[in-house]
């Protein structure tokens, strides 16, 4: 998983923690579910019931929103697959690593990821990720990767590439619930229903600082809070305004603010729009 699920709200952070930076970058966020635009584009597949019409749910989002557990929990629910594309653009960075490539060499990042065979072995839950022959599920969660990643996944010709592969996933399984970031906007913009989880800078973060400490990855104080939530605004930043699939909630979208609901309760609302919608 990628991101801290949510949980119950966790207790306050550190007095004086929280700063301005976060509410002022994500203060533009409304009541906890906003929903911009009901109908699907393409009423046809999603609208068809049965288990043999295809279904696509894109569920996308700035980090910490709890979008891959949620995500994975959807699909389970709905009997459909489960795509992470978030480890799809980590095992990218991991191979530019691994072949001493430095970012200053995109092109070369490129072709390295190019040249790897990626695939997913559906059969494990969730679904591993292998490149190259290797399982890259714990090497896409290590701290070196997870560093370069958001200007890795902004190089054109490496999303290119993977928007091609995540829509041959989708070919070859046509019920699925995809997360990432521009699921619904660039990478399926027929998707049968499309939402977007959101949370504040503020709560992402507290999640974030009560999983780090519960692991005993750091002690815990204002310092460390403070670091968190300006690695959050400045990785919000990156995904936000790259030119190519930036984060964007698109409009046919149903935006679900999470900061104040429990995992399962997004999971509740989630399944629900989609059996309304489709069925
Ligand atoms: O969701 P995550 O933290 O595993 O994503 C890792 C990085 O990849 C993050 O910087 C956003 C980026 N990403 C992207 O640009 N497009 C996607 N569809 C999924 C993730």
């Amino acid at each position: 998983m990628t991101e801290p699920a949510p949980t119950a709200p966790p207790a306050a952070p550190p007095a004086g923690a929280a700063t301005t930076a976060g509410r002022t970058l994500l203060q533009s966020m409304g009541a906890n579910i906003v929903e911009v635009q009901a109908m699907p584009k393409r009423p046809t597949a999603g609208a068809a019931k049965g288990k043999d019409a295809g279904l696509i749910v894109t569920i996308d989002g700035p980090a910490g929103t709890g979008k891959s557990t949620v995500a994975r929990l959807l699909a389970r629910r709905l009997g459909v697959e489960f795509l992470d594309t978030g480890a799809m653009y980590r095992a990218a960075a991991a191979v530019a690593i691994d072949a001493g490539i430095s970012l200053g060499s995109p092109d070369q990042i490129v072709a390295a990821v190019a040249s790897q065979d990626m695939h997913f072995d559906w059969d494990a839950d969730p679904p591993e990720l292998i490149c190259g022959g290797r399982s890259m599920m714990k090497r896409i969660r290590e701290p070196d990767v997870t560093r370069i990643v958001s200007p890795v996944a902004a190089i054109p010709g490496l999303r290119r590439d993977m928007v091609r592969k995540q829509r041959a996933i989708a070919r070859a399984h046509p019920r699925l619930v995809t997360e990432g970031r521009d699921q619904g906007s660039v990478v399926f913009p027929d998707a049968d229903v499309k939402f977007y989880l959101d949370a504040s800078a503020e709560e992402r973060a507290r999640r974030r600082y009560e999983q780090l400490v519960a692991q005993g990855t750091i002690r815990g104080g204002p310092d460390e809070f403070r670091a968190l939530l300006q690695e959050i605004v400045a990785r919000d930043l990156s995904d936000s305004t790259r030119r190519d699939g930036p984060l964007i909630c698109p409009e046919d979208a149903v935006r679900i603010d999470t900061s104040d609901m429990t995992l399962e309760q997004v999971v509740d609302e989630l399944e629900r729009r989609v059996r309304a919608r489709a069925g």
